[in-house]
């Protein structure tokens, strides 16, 4: 490795001597003997604040191949386990096999600050750094390793564009004298509210001990009286931990090392480089330490840092390279640490879970892990959650049944509503039937139709379906008896099922929609969003205020009696829709559309009662809900779909969600679809795997209402992990089931399930397992000789 060809960046300056700076000089001499590297500390190795430090295996691999004297020097200090234990309850569950290592945070600064010393860093400890800017005017690259708080990202924040975001919860880095052989979470419940500790061993004896709590809590618990108390603050914060957390200490002390209670923040930069300055660890990000330490971060960088400096043939390319490499890891690593850390600040909503289901909650919390990882590392303990949740030995969750009033799915998947935008005058032709009955055929539980248009004017397209007329009821009921037929009565009937099987068939639900100030738009594929060339018709919504300024029209504020029109008009489909043989009605509130427009303070601008607070904006969803309820069948359930958040400054958010659910449901709803966003055209999603299901999962858990989950859940493994850690009740998916309409029958065939919640239709039998491929059936070479 040393030794190169020609040298990149021969005097790097390091602002920082945390494990990120001295990390990345030492790989940075080690790489080049002859570079001049300078690492300025403000204080000293000793002392430093924090404990152990953690690794995932994966990461020790990473430094174990870049620099095998740290590495070594590491392994002789590591604890290593691979079980995490979740007591909650009085109740100890633990999962095996995760594999961490931990080491004393000053014992890692030691053997860093000693390697640097052994390559030849110039390392002055106890001296502040001169700025980044003057070090870079004599060297080519100024390493901000100056963490969370970094002066140099403040000096330069036009360049940086750094976002920091403080969160609620408050917590405080202590030791404890515990021997610890696992990660351990522990949930406290008391007078003052939910506190947690999250626990794992870094030297015999010896464990990290961060106590967390909300804000209130830590209000109601006193200790924002007690925080300045003594020399570093902490005295009287220790005795009283002690005291709350005996049961799990055992008499054993706590301690405290210049800890503080702080409130987590997520520190983001638009930009990690400024000419031949580049920040690096905490600098340029943070991640909440629930899901893995940021000094692992720290050293990820600093090794690609060090690799991109060797890689590229000059110091912009290099901090281009270590960039686009590392934000990506980072980002996904901080979309991962948010949920974790809102987990947590949730958490309360969440102990009334028996405790295997808690302790499935709360290990896949950030959604990375999953029912499928848990299972391969410790099968007792997910055997134990499966039981738990009702899942008969064999059947994976998602083919348990799920009842709302007097129909029972056969299984927890719903094929989400999809507008196909091919309907002629509103009515279903037969590429709906063909579209839902091959669905119907594929498996899921329920499918439910597109958004089907309450009148003319409420269509988005002049290709949406709608249910004002009788041609179309009879193009609806042709589509619902073939769903019947062909997959039995959705009601517990018989169904087809398969030989021998008796359970219940597809369900098909009808979603009911007016598209207000959406409306009068092209087709999908000709341009969402965009006014037809030519015979628009006019749009309505709660105000006048149209959807995108300058290219939409702006549409007109209903009046009193257009309200009641329009509410009348749900009424009518929805008999329709009774008459047409559908088994649940969903009404659509979300994306934006007429009612979702009234619920969102960004759209619904009126100052009469259907305007205004909460309860104002409510009011006409409610009332179009109690029409359609009256006139809906007693016995079929009644779905909502909302939009949870409208990802916008000023717009809803999730605790309106759940505010908007409680008055649903007391006016008959059975089941909120939690969806999000899609109302104003400024929104900033944070788009991600199974993104929308914290919405759902608050719902659920703060109201106890029934959840349908939907948004990028593309794997059978997460439809289990959402159902078993209790985020939702069924799991829609929209674009799987373009990409494959028996979705449903090749989750079941994958995990070897045949039982009857997903029947193949008798015609398909023969082709229920999936075709062999060429190479498996060649003969296997029966003898191999070296030539
Ligand atoms: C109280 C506390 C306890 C923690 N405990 C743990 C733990 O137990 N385990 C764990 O994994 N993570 C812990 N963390 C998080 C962890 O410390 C950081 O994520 C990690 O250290 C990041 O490494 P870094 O090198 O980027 O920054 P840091 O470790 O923060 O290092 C930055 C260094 O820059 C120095 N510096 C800043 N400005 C200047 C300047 N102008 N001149 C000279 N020097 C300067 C600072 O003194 C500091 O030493 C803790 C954090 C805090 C706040
Ligand atoms: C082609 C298409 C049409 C859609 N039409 C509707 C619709 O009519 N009504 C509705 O509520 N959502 C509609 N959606 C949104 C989906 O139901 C779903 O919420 C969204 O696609 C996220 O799920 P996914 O990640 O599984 O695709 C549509 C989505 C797609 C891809």
């Amino acid at each position: 490795m040393p030794g190169r060809r020609d040298r990149v960046a021969e005097r790097v300056a390091v602002i920082g001597g945390g494990p990120g700076g001295l990390y990345a000089a030492a790989l940075l001499k080690r790489l080049d003997p002859d570079r001049s590297v300078t690492v300025w500390e403000r204080g000293a190795p000793e002392d430093t604040f924090g404990f152990g430090v953690v690794f995932s295996d994966e990461t020790v691999g990473g430094i174990e191949s870049a620099d095998p004297v740290v590495y070594a020097g590491m392994r002789k200090e590591f604890v290593r386990w691979d079980a995490i234990d979740i007591r909650h309850r009085d109740r100890l569950t633990r999962s095996g096999g995760h594999g961490f290592a931990a080491l004393d945070r000053r014992r890692l600064l030691a053997l860093l600050y000693a390697r640097c010393r052994d390559l030849g860093v110039d390392v002055r400890i106890r001296t502040s750094a001169p700025t980044a800017a003057e070090l870079a005017a004599d060297h080519d690259l100024v390493v901000a390793a100056d963490g969370a708080h970094s002066a140099t990202r403040t000096a330069h924040a036009d360049v940086f564009r750094p976002r920091l975001t403080a969160h609620d919860c408050r917590y405080i880095w202590l030791s404890a004298d515990l021997p610890l052989d696992a990660f351990r979470f522990e949930v406290l419940e008391t007078p003052y509210g939910v506190m947690q500790a999250h626990a794992y061993p870094y030297r015999r004896g010896a464990s990290t001990f961060v106590v967390e709590m909300a804000e209130e809590v830590w209000r109601r618990a006193g200790f924002d009286r007690l925080s300045g108390d003594l020399p570093d603050g902490t005295e009287g914060t220790i005795a009283s931990c002690e005291k709350l957390f005996a049961g799990v200490l055992e008499g054993r002390a706590l301690h405290g090392n210049r800890s503080r209670w702080q409130s987590f923040t997520t520190v983001a930069n638009g930009r990690w480089r400024h000419g031949r300055i580049v920040l690096l660890g905490d600098a340029a990000h943070t991640a909440h330490f629930s899901i893995g330490s940021g000094t692992k971060l720290a050293m990820e960088d600093a090794l690609a840092l060090a690799a991109s400096l060797r890689e590229q043939p000059d110091v912009d390319a290099a901090l281009a390279a270590y960039e686009s490499e590392r934000r990506p890891v980072v980002e996904s690593t901080q979309r991962a640490a948010l949920a974790s850390l809102e987990w947590f600040e949730r958490l309360g909503s969440y102990v009334d879970q028996p405790p295997t289901q808690f302790a499935f909650n709360l290990l896949t919390r950030s959604r990375r892990v999953t029912h499928g990882n848990l299972r391969l590392r410790d099968r007792e303990f997910t055997d134990g959650v499966e039981r738990g949740f009702g899942a008969p030995p064999g059947t994976p969750p998602m083919f348990t049944p799920f009842t709302l009033r007097g129909l029972t799915l056969r299984n927890r998947v719903v094929v989400s509503p999809m507008d196909m935008y091919v309907a002629r005058d509103g009515v279903p032709g037969d590429f709906h039937l063909v579209h839902l009955g091959a669905r119907a055929l594929g498996g899921a539980g329920l499918v439910m139709t597109e958004m089907v248009c309450v009148s003319p004017n409420g269509r988005i397209t002049p290709g949406c379906t709608g249910l004002w007329n009788d041609e179309q009821e009879a193009a609806w009921r042709r589509i619902t008896d073939f769903v019947h037929r062909q997959g039995g009565t959705g009601q517990g009937g018989t169904g087809q099922g398969g030989p021998g099987h008796d359970a219940p068939g597809t369900a098909i639900g009808l979603q009911l929609g007016h598209s207000g100030r959406k409306g009068s738009t092209r087709l999908m594929w000709e341009g969402i969003d965009q006014p037809l060339p030519d015979g628009n018709w006019p749009l309505v919504a709660p105000s006048a205020l149209p959807y995108r300024e300058g290219v939409n029209q702006v549409p007109h504020a209903l009046t009193g009696r257009e309200l009641a029109g329009i509410r009348d008009r749900f009424a009518a489909a929805a008999e329709r829709g009774a008459r047409a043989g559908f088994d649940l009605l969903e009404l659509h509130c979300a994306h934006g559309y007429l009612l979702s427009s009234f619920l969102s303070p960004l759209t619904n601008r009126r100052t009469d009662r259907y305007g205004g607070d909460l309860a104002g904006r409510l009011r006409f969803p409610l009332e179009v809900l109690d029409a359609v309820r009256a006139v809906w069948p007693s016995r079929k359930p009644l779905s909502v779909r909302i939009s949870a958040t409208d990802w916008a400054p000023g717009g809803a958010t999730g605790d309106d969600a759940v505010a908007v659910a409680r008055a649903l449901a007391d006016h008959g709803a059975d089941v909120v679809d939690v969806s999000t966003g899609q109302v104003v055209a400024d929104e900033r999603p944070a788009f991600g795997r199974s993104y929308q299901t914290p919405f759902a999962d608050r719902i659920r858990n703060e109201t106890g209402l029934p959840v349908i989950a939907v948004g990028a859940i593309s794997s059978w493994d997460d439809v289990n992990s959402l159902l078993l850690a209790g985020r939702a009740d069924l799991c829609a998916l929209a674009r799987p089931h373009l990409y494959d309409p028996h979705w449903t029958l090749h989750a079941a065939a994958e995990q070897s399930y045949a039982g009857p919640a997903a029947p193949w239709p008798a015609p398909y039998l023969a082709g229920s397992r999936p075709p062999p491929t060429g190479r498996t059936d060649a003969p296997k070479p029966r003898l191999t000789l070296d030539s």
